[in-house]
């Protein structure tokens, strides 16, 4: 039943660094980049409004949740890029090395000095800011999509709303780069191919479930961790911003699809599993900062065997990484993705490591408190565990 890995990922073995490196950005240079959408435009005659309340309800919320990036953000405030990094508890020292767990001795990492790692945890923000940014786009391009394709009027009006915040998303995230920090990498190959298969997908729900429940699902627990971690007040304030944005996009996928997969039959069911699970794959395998060991000339399959896929015993283990899918997993849950077809998604999950999240909050109803404490200019604290939270 279902697909293999094969057939879904283009690989047998999820974890085959060999076959997740051969797949790297081939165009770096490319400015425009067309994807074929096969789907229909859907007009409806149906006006009235609050058909579905949940969505009504968010569609209110939203109109009066807007924020201007020009104007909401102090843009004077100056940032010290290597201050941050040397401030940051991400950023890699000896200390963090041996609560780690990670011997480089015999690696080429072995001579790294405190300057060295610096300079990596300044490539590594320029990295990933760049690819919420290139995200981002694609949630811009994808949300769009939607307003066309959706069949229903309170969906076609609560869309609209989040294809304006996407915009600013972008637009920020644009600007913090271009203005703070100090480089822009082009679009990871991996998150490349994931929004490419959802634009290009003809099924309406394919959209929601690829962007909305995995791609902001993930981002929402991304955005989380970062919060915490940068010391930067401008940064922390946009992402709180971005955040509360996104809490309501990622129930607006819950909230639409629920309905939806309700009356899906197990074959229909199995299709959306096999994407939630092609799409946790390609997210997992973005994450490994590929372009950022290239680019300092560090062999990439050996960087990530020391920080991620490691040997059988710490494979998958990478409690930061298991943690971006703390959204994920409790969305599909509730969706129904992870038990139908006995397990299917479950059991994949599995081998990614990341089942252990089912149980925790789902982001159906938690938009409201998200957006509650993103007004609270003191709530930094509270506000960033939201974004890992436990029940
Ligand atoms: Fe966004
Ligand atoms: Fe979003």
């Amino acid at each position: 039943m279902g697909r293999s890995n094969e057939e879904i990922i283009g690989r047998d073995d999820v974890d085959d660094l060999g076959e997740i490196l051969l797949l790297s950005n081939q165009d770096r240079d490319e400015v425009i980049h067309g994807v074929e959408s096969n789907a229909d435009t859907i007009f409806t005659w149906d006006y009235d409004k609050g058909q579905r309340p949940a969505l009504e309800k968010l569609y209110e919320k939203a109109k009066n949740s807007m924020w201007n990036g020009e104007t909401d953000l102090d843009w004077s405030i100056e940032v010290d890029q290597e201050e941050q990094a040397r401030k940051s508890p991400m950023t890699m020292n000896a200390e963090l090395l041996q609560e780690l767990g990670i011997d480089l001795k015999g690696t080429s990492l072995e001579k790294w000095d405190e300057d060295q790692w610096i300079a990596h945890a300044i490539e590594s923000q320029n990295w990933s800011l760049s690819q919420f940014m290139h995200g981002e786009q694609g949630a811009l391009l994808c949300t769009a999509k939607i307003v066309e394709t959706v069949p229903w009027v309170d969906a076609k009006y609560y869309a609209s709303t989040q294809v304006m915040d996407e915009a600013r998303h972008v637009e920020v995230f644009s600007k913090y780069l271009d203005t703070k920090l100090s480089g822009h990498y082009p679009i990871n190959h991996h998150l490349k191919l994931l929004l490419d298969d959802i634009i290009s997908d003809s099924r309406w729900d394919m959209t929601y479930l690829g962007m909305q429940i995995m791609v902001e699902g993930l981002a929402l627990a991304a955005f989380g961790l970062a919060i915490q971690v940068t010391s930067d007040p401008l940064l922390k304030k946009l992402l709180r911003y971005v955040m509360s944005d996104e809490a309501r996009h990622v129930a607006f996928g819950v909230l639409s699809l629920q309905e939806f997969y309700a009356e899906l039959s197990d074959a229909e069911m199995m299709d959306r599993q096999e994407f939630a699970f092609e799409a946790a794959v390609r997210m997992r395998d973005r994450f490994l900062m590929q372009e950022v060991w290239e680019k300092e000339g560090i062999p990439v399959k050996e960087a990530i065997r020391i920080f991620a896929l490691d040997d059988e015993e710490t494979k998958n283990q990478d409690p930061f990484q298991q943690l971006l899918f703390s959204k994920i997993v409790p969305n599909c849950k509730k969706l129904g993705l992870l038990d139908a077809n006995d397990g299917w998604l479950r059991k994949r999950f599995d081998t990614l490591g990341v089942s252990q999240f089912e149980d925790w909050t789902d982001t159906g109803e938690e938009y409201e408190l998200l957006d509650e404490v993103a007004k609270d200019r003191d709530g930094v604290t509270r506000f960033a565990d939201l974004g890992v939270r436990q029940p």
